[in-house]
């Protein structure tokens, strides 16, 4: 393949009623990515051209696009995987379209931070005049890391069926969140959270679909998460749920320490014996 045929989604706010497609035709090279074809095109072919990206490595979130159907990072997708010559890309579903590929996600940032993305400490003298630290043992921490490595790139939330039916629905990255800081150890907030969660919007509208899922760049899992805070708050509302240790006094369980020979000493003693 020589060339590829990009067909990209264009929308002036100020000139168009709706959005366009528009098609370029640019050189192919090995190893090339989606967000690489479109650098090439603002460069080369049409300065106008609107996308977001900075990192370039699947690490800020900021390149999520709805290439060839589905919700994926630019930069995260060669073109040889799509195995097509020509590529359709339109700015994420579920969000409203501020120019060209760049979707509004103030909704996912929002709800993000409705739930209370942090470690809730009730004691606020511990908060200003720390007695203790934070543990946190590496067993406490496998509990929920998964859910840790989310981006925000709002993939999950573009590909959900339910938030496509109600824009009202908090969504796969927020309830993930909320599920993974109520399962810290560390966080005596899980109750606030769950108070946002359980409402007519909330987790009971997750029906399992899954796509949240197959669109993850980073194995989160969200369905997975989501369902996880479901059985988090009923075991709450049974009463079943452990209560949390404040911060300041929780102490990690005991790790063993794998044992490590003491090295044989290689500069031998002087010989104090004259
Ligand atoms: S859960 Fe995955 S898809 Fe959703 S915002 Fe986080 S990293 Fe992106
Ligand atoms: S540019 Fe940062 S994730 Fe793609």
């Amino acid at each position: 393949m020589e060339k590829v045929t990009y067909r990209v989604q264009r929308y002036d706010p100020d000139k168009d009623k709706k959005p366009r497609i528009q098609e370029f035709v640019i050189p192919f090279r090995h190893g090339m990515t989606v967000l690489d074809g479109l650098i090439y095109i603002k460069e080369n072919v049409d300065n106008t051209l609107c996308f977001r990206s900075s990192c370039r490595m699947g690490i800020c979130g900021s390149c999520g696009m709805f290439i060839n159907n589905l919700p994926r990072l630019a930069c995260h997708t060669p073109i040889e995987e799509l195995k097509k010559d020509t590529i359709t890309v339109k700015s994420l579903p579920n969000f409203p379209v501020v120019r060209d590929l760049v979707c509004d996600l103030t909704s996912l940032f929002a709800k993000h931070k409705s739930v209370k993305p942090y470690i809730i400490e009730p004691d606020m003298t511990e908060i200003e005049k720390p007695t203790g630290e934070f543990l946190q043992a590496q067993a406490q921490l496998e509990e929920f890391v998964q859910f840790a490595y989310c981006i925000k790139c709002g993939l999950c939330m573009a590909a959900c069926p339910t938030l496509a039916t109600d824009r009202h629905f908090l969504g796969p990255q927020p309830l993930t969140q909320a599920y993974r800081y109520s399962a810290d150890r560390r966080d005596c907030g899980a109750k606030e959270r769950f108070k946002m969660t359980d409402t007519p919007h909330g987790i009971w509208l997750c029906h399992l679909a899954g796509a949240c899922s197959e669109v993850c760049p980073k194995g989160v899992d969200p369905a997975f998460g989501q369902q996880l805070l479901k059985r988090a708050m009923f075991s709450d509302s049974l009463r079943l749920r452990k209560k949390p240790v404040p911060p300041s006094v929780a102490k990690p369980p005991a790790e063993k320490k794998p044992r490590v020979a003491v090295p044989e000493f290689t500069i031998k003693k002087p010989n104090t014996k004259s």
